[in-house]
């Protein structure tokens, strides 16, 4: 595993990390969370994502129980969570959501802090980041509740995930004048459909202010990997209940032409001896400016593959890079 310091804190992650997002509860019940959080942990891994809204608060639920089935100490791992959305509903799957459940106000931001922690059974979230931004947020509210977690030793570094970056500007500030502590991470999507937000946007905050990017989606959920080569296939990711939105979101009205571009990966990823999946992973590692790529699996022998992106990386020279580059433009016009 290769580390690298989460912006210019002195901590350091693991360059993969493991998400628990759709996987956790669906594709992976606990035994099988368990055996990839196993399989994650040896090679290194120290940094597992999850969120409130993941499963209504279950996939939270299980990463905990994972970590204390498999014993590890909590000096060895980070996790994080992410509020917002709340767990969709009353705490009760039957009742949908009042509206103190869920948004960032003092009041929702501290509760999910809390049950967080009781889901995952610890005594300390390493990261806390407000999932979205919200229409009429107050940023004192937010920058003032986040440090007073921190100081009651609830959160360690807080941070954001895909915000404007004229917002993360505007916490910034605001910590700095209130000698606050400030958002240390953003959490944005990068693969190699969605760059301009890692590339270009963030560039000011990962230079100037010193943040960390922890990246989601990498193989853009699996049409990277191929996994929609020949239409969707039963019990992949978009066949999973309660997601047929993600579709639209994932192709973006560019279905096939996203497909091709996958398809045409393959000869590149053959020329290397690698998979598609760890291809794109390894094209996602090379930028510098990202602090760890998170990951997803939906069974074991998928983390194992992906884990083989550590090795392919130094083989990826510029041509190659050139080259995936090329044939992401020519197939599908790149958001950047
Ligand atoms: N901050 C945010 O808003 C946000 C948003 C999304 C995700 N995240 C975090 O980022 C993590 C990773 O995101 P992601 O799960 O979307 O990552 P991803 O790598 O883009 O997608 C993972 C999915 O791709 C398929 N896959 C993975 N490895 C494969 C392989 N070797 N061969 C074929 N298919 C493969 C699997 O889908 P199948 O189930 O079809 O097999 C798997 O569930 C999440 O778990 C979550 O923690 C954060």
């Amino acid at each position: 595993m290769l580390y690298r310091s989460l912006g210019s804190s002195s901590l350091q992650l693991s360059v993969l990390s493991f998400g628990s997002w759709i996987t956790f509860g669906t594709r992976l019940d606990q035994r099988g969370a368990n055996e990839c959080l196993a399989c994650a942990y040896d090679h290194g891994i120290n940094f597992f994502d999850s969120a409130e809204v993941y499963l209504g608060g279950q996939a939270e639920r299980m990463l905990g129980e994972g970590i204390r089935t498999l014993g590890w100490p909590r000096d060895g791992y980070c996790i994080s969570s992410k509020v917002l959305f709340g767990t969709g509903d009353n705490h009760d799957v039957r009742s949908p959501a009042r509206p103190t459940q869920q948004g960032l106000s003092r009041k929702h931001i501290t509760e999910a802090c809390h049950q967080s922690l009781r889901r995952f059974g610890v005594e300390y979230l390493d990261f806390f980041l407000c999932h979205r931004p919200e229409p009429g947020m107050s940023i004192a509210e937010i920058a003032w509740t986040m440090n007073t977690l921190i100081q009651q030793g609830k959160v360690l570094y807080w941070g954001t995930s895909e915000w404007p970056v004229a917002d993360v500007l505007a916490l910034i500030a605001f910590c700095k004048h209130h000698h606050l502590i400030p958002p240390q991470l953003e959490q944005p999507q990068y693969n190699l459909f969605h760059r301009q937000r890692v590339e270009d946007e963030y560039q000011p905050l990962v230079q100037e202010h010193g943040f960390g990017l922890t990246t989601w989606s990498p193989l853009a959920s699996g049409i990277l990997a191929g996994r929609y080569d020949v239409g969707t296939a039963p019990g992949s990711r978009l066949t999973t209940e309660g997601f047929a939105w993600l579709e639209a979101f994932i192709f973006e009205n560019k279905r096939e032409a996203r497909i091709a571009a996958a398809r045409q990966l393959k000869d590149i990823a053959d020329e290397l001896g690698a998979t598609r999946a760890q291809l794109a992973l390894a094209w996602a590692l090379q930028n510098r400016s990202v602090t760890s790529v998170l990951i997803g699996a939906s069974s074991l022998k998928q983390l194992q593959e992906n884990l083989g992106a550590l090795d392919v990386m130094p083989h990826l020279d510029s041509s190659l890079r050139s080259k995936i580059e090329q044939v992401m433009e020519s197939s599908s016009p790149i958001m950047r």
